[in-house]
């Protein structure tokens, strides 16, 4: 059987596609507050502003390519039984050619239903208020704003769990419950942190830190991984 590995990503590791993170000087949140466009309500003070928002990141998205990292995590699968598990809410790993992957804060080239989030559908264009799904209420995008549940975290906690490899790839760790995820690894397992800039890592026992970009790192960590050297 082969051994399972989980990636945990972050915005880091599209950095590197020309897409901006959050928390990073010039990132996403010095230019946009996050309870305006990403919390519930904001969106019920102003949804053309929160449509906006995400309109715009659909569109870098829809002009970006994944980059190295996501392409060699794909590689990955040779050896390994590999689950995603990303906060990230692009498709840059599934063109990056992964094919098990949580997306835990929601998809951008999705949108549901303002009453139902049961009703999901693609979505590659811009959504303006007024748009409805087929039962009348107000499309929004698929994401998972602060302060929502997080369906997909009881699905992700057991894949840590089960994990024989942890990897962490571009996130600061502070949104929860995603950062307490790393928490669940079994004890002995081995760790890697990839990171260019210097964090607090997390207290969890055989944890690495990969001082370096996801492209670095992950080229490190595959030759580690899949060449033994
Ligand atoms: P952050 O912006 O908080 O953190 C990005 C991390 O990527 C930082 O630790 C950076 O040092 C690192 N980084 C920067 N460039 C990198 C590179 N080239 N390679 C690797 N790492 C790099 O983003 P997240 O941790 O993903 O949620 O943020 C978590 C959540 O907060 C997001 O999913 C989003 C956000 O608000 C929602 O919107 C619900």
């Amino acid at each position: 059987m082969k051994q399972k590995i989980t990636v945990l990503t972050g915005a880091g590791i599209s950095a590197e596609s020309g897409i901006k993170t959050f928390r990073d000087s010039g990132g996403l949140w010095e230019e946009h507050r996050i309870e305006d466009v990403a919390s519930p309500e904001g969106w019920a003070r102003n949804k053309e502003l929160v449509l906006n928002f995400y309109n715009q990141r659909r569109k870098q998205l829809l002009e970006s390519k994944p980059n190295r990292a996501h392409f060699r995590l794909a590689d990955l699968e040779e050896k390994f039984d590999v689950t995603i598990v990303t906060q990230n809410v692009y498709d840059l790993h599934e063109r990056g050619g992964s094919t098990n992957i949580v997306h835990l804060h929601g998809e951008l080239l999705k949108m549901r239903s303002s009453l139902d989030g049961s009703l999901v559908y693609d979505c590659t264009t811009d959504i303006h208020v007024g748009d409805k799904c087929p039962k009348g209420s107000q499309l929004r995008p698929n994401i998972v704003w602060f302060g929502e549940a997080v369906p997909e975290i009881e699905n992700a906690i057991e894949i840590v769990r089960q994990s024989d490899i942890l990897i962490v790839i571009g996130t600061s760790l502070v949104v929860y419950p995603a950062a307490g995820l790393v928490n669940y690894t079994r004890y002995e397992i081995p760790k890697w942190l990839i990171d260019p800039n210097d964090m607090p890592l997390p207290r969890i026992p055989n944890l690495k830190f990969v001082n370096e970009k996801a492209t670095v790192g992950v080229d490190y960590l595959i030759n580690i991984l899949l060449y033994n050297v």
